[in-house]
């Protein structure tokens, strides 16, 4: 019998998770229906249980409900608690169970596919919302040398060091950006979504060490604001985030059916897909020439 999935988000239209679920079943020989569902703002509890209604047997959460999601779980995975956000829930054995497997998705492509382990990296974790949080506890079991947590309003950042803290085998400490200046970071992480506003990061000189790698938790067609930030600023290697949403997703696909899906094809012809999106508008924009408000 096929089973029903779906990914709940607001907006929902441009997800790829529907995309890399069929991909997964696909490869693995399950058979699912995954399907994008838009729940209104206000409606996210009321969207999910209609879909448990109809038998839904899994879901995927992503923005703005993750932590509405979370205060709707009857049972809660160790690193779901400590996130307060859930991306994953298992709706087949009676109750809703929530897990996250942000952290996982970004650790796995940064150690697997990017081949950088953590162990004894200096850390920069830029943002203090709900996606850095989201990626904090699967960092920090990465024992790193140290974890440093930079936020625009220092204050959150230092109490979400201060909170995770007691859980860390390492120096964990948090504050503003100008508290940088002077230090260096073997990788630097951005999950603030300044980028969305346009707005670059006031990064100080030297921020990078020989060798760092600058990862963007955003994916984009092109290259995102952050990475063209950290390339100009010296990090010898750039990656965003379309590794960490397949490898969330893959472990997702492993939550509920017991099997984790190879990841690497499905990454490369995503990314091939972006490319191809990307160069269309470019060759679009070249033969509409000059908007008229860019003529002479
Ligand atoms: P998310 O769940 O995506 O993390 P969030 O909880 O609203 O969203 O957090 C957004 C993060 O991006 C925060 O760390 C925010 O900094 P503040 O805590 O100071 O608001 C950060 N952010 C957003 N716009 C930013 C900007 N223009 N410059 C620097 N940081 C920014």
């Amino acid at each position: 019998m096929t089973s029903l999935y779906a990914v709940f988000g607001n907006p929902i239209a441009h997800s790829l998770s529907p995309r890399i679920h069929r991909a997964f079943a696909e490869q693995t020989g399950v058979d699912l229906r995954y399907e994008a569902r838009l729940a209104p703002l206000d409606g996210f509890a009321a969207a999910l249980g209609q879909f448990i209604a109809e038998g839904g047997q899994g879901a995927n959460v992503t923005l703005p409900f993750k932590e509405t999601a979370f205060r709707l779980c009857d049972t809660l995975s160790p690193r779901a608690r400590r996130a307060k956000a859930v991306n994953t829930l298992g709706l087949d054995r009676g109750g809703i169970a929530g897990d996250n497997t942000d952290g996982a998705g970004l650790v796995r492509d940064i150690e697997a596919n990017l081949a950088y382990p953590l162990a004894g990296r200096r850390i920069l974790l830029l943002g203090a919302g709900g996606a850095a949080r989201g990626v904090l506890l699967s960092l920090l079991e990465g024992r790193p040398a140290c974890l440093h947590l930079a936020n625009r309003s220092p204050a959150k950042a230092e109490a979400l060091a201060a909170e995770f803290a007691p859980a860390a085998p390492l120096p964990l400490l948090g504050g503003g950006f100008e508290a940088l200046a002077g230090q260096s970071f073997d990788l630097v992480i951005n999950a603030t979504s300044a980028s969305l506003g346009g707005e670059a990061l006031p990064l100080p000189a030297g921020l990078f060490a020989p060798g760092a790698l600058a990862y963007d938790m955003m994916y984009g067609k092109g290259e995102t604001p952050f990475l063209a930030q950290a390339r100009q600023a010296g990090a010898a290697r750039c990656a965003d985030g379309l590794g960490m949403l397949v490898e969330q997703a893959a472990e997702a696909f492993l939550i509920w059916r017991g099997i984790r899906p190879a990841t690497a094809p499905l990454l490369a012809e995503l990314r091939a897909e972006l490319r191809a999106e990307l160069r269309a508008e470019l060759r679009a924009e070249l033969r509409a020439g000059p908007s008229p408000a860019a003529q002479p």
